[in-house]
């Protein structure tokens, strides 16, 4: 019998997992200098609150989520993505009554059943922001500008910011019968993904790639926005402009996701095949309610660790994520081995990393050892230096080797 990890799914091995910290150390740094503090909710939650959260018509409830029934007979769903988890994490445990707005982060695993392909995962990650609070449009500029400068910090080229308003639910209704309007007397020419959408989401027709070319003439949602939609989107957009962030209004743009109102926001990658959003979110100003919480606005967004490390790859930028060993130890002879083994331990002990042979291996493949773990130092204790309670230190890096005292010795590697 032959096991093999799930569909979708990663092994994440030395070599590539001091990539993802790297990345993951980025995230929580930004978020620091930002003032975000960090959130851990359950991998899973009640499947009520994504039907409710994210939307019963969207295709995540509709087609990919992990949904079972635990023994007490209740339905449970491995998380799709954050943001309901967080809200409910925000409602339950009152944030809302602390005197200042909430500005949390998260990074971990989501599950989606989805076809897999480059960049699409069953379970993949993501990091993501939320603010609870206020509606004020200058904490929308901040959002944006967090993912933007993540990756640009991590030396990311091309990745752009696309932003649009998708108003109120009033407004949204306002449009939906203008697109209707439009979409209607072409409805038999367009596909079967489509036609459903119109139905139950007409403003994801637009975001059809097969039908694209028919929608030159499709009315555009910006100009459907109430005075207050459209004062909050310029609001937006002048304080990105005075943090020279670039982006592009993309009046096409609507999230796969049905809580969204007003600013709504993708970062995306150019050249990295057909999956090109990195990240995406927007604002949510009627979840927290929905969820039966106070009326507090909220946003946020979610991007996509898989997809960033794709695009790292693509882009050929070589992550210093490799933290070389300070120190590999040879003993030759018994008493020097036992020697090893404490000096080892203290080194241990006083923060630097060091590494013996644990297999009786002959010097020779000792230094190979050293050398594959892109170790700084190798020290050689034989018997006569430790009868003289001296150690050979060897720099790898210029391989000059010296002979220092076994009490210098964490001196000399220094910290
Ligand atoms: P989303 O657009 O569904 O938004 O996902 C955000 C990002 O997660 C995507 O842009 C993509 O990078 C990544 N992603 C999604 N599905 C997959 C997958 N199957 N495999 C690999 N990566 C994937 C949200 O999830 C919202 N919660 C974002 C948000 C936060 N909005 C407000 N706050």
């Amino acid at each position: 019998m032959r096991f093999e990890k799930p569909t979708g799914t990663q092994d994440f091995l030395p070599g590539t997992v001091e990539k993802w910290q790297f990345v993951e150390d980025k995230a929580r740094d930004l978020c620091r200098r930002f003032n975000y503090r960090e959130i851990r909710t359950p991998m899973f939650e009640q499947t009520e609150l994504f039907e409710r959260g994210v939307g019963e018509t969207t295709d995540i409830v509709e087609k990919e989520m992990y949904t079972f029934i635990d023994k007490g007979e209740r339905s449970m769903t491995l998380r799709p993505e954050g943001t309901a988890g967080v809200v409910r994490a925000y409602v339950q445990n009152k944030l809302y009554g602390e005197p200042d707005i909430t500005k949390l982060y998260y990074m971990g695993p989501m599950f989606r059943y989805e076809r897999p392909q480059a960049g699409r995962y069953r379970q993949f990650h993501q990091f993501g922001v939320e603010v609870f609070g206020t509606a004020d449009p200058s904490i929308d500029a901040e959002v944006i500008t967090l993912g933007y400068l993540f990756t640009k910090e991590l030396g990311l080229s091309g990745v752009k910011v696309e932003i649009n308003s998708v108003g109120t639910p009033a407004v949204r209704a306002a449009y939906r019968d203008r697109l209707l309007a439009f979409l209607m007397p072409m409805k038999d020419s367009l596909c079967s993904d489509c036609q459903s959408r119109m139905e139950r989401n007409p403003l994801r027709v637009l975001d059809c790639k097969k039908d694209q070319d028919k929608f030159g003439g499709a009315p555009s949602i910006l100009d459907s926005l109430d005075e207050e939609c459209s004062t909050h989107f310029e609001k937006v957009k002048a304080y990105l402009d005075a943090m020279e962030v670039e982006y592009e209004v993309n009046p096409r743009l609507v999230r796969g996701l049905d809580y969204y109102t007003h600013t709504a926001f993708e970062f995306k990658a150019q050249g990295i095949g057909a999956i090109d959003t990195v990240g995406g979110g927007g604002r949510f100003n009627g979840l927290v309610g929905e969820i039966g919480g106070p009326d507090q606005p909220g946003i946020g967004f979610g991007i996509g660790m898989e997809r960033i490390m794709l695009i790292l790859e693509h882009q050929n930028i070589e992550l210093n994520a490799v933290k070389p060993l300070d120190v590999y130890l040879v003993g030759l002879g018994e008493a020097a081995d036992r020697e090893i083994t404490k000096i080892l331990f203290k080194l241990r002990s006083e923060g630097f990393s060091a590494e013996r042979d644990y297999l009786g291996r002959k010097m020779k493949a000792q230094m190979k050892s050293a050398d594959r773990l892109q170790a700084r130092y190798t020290a050689i204790l034989g018997d006569d230096e430790l009868a003289r309670g001296e150690i050979a230190l060897k720099s790898m890096e210029t391989g000059e080797q010296r002979t220092v005292r076994l009490d210098d010795l964490a001196k000399e590697l220094g910290l």
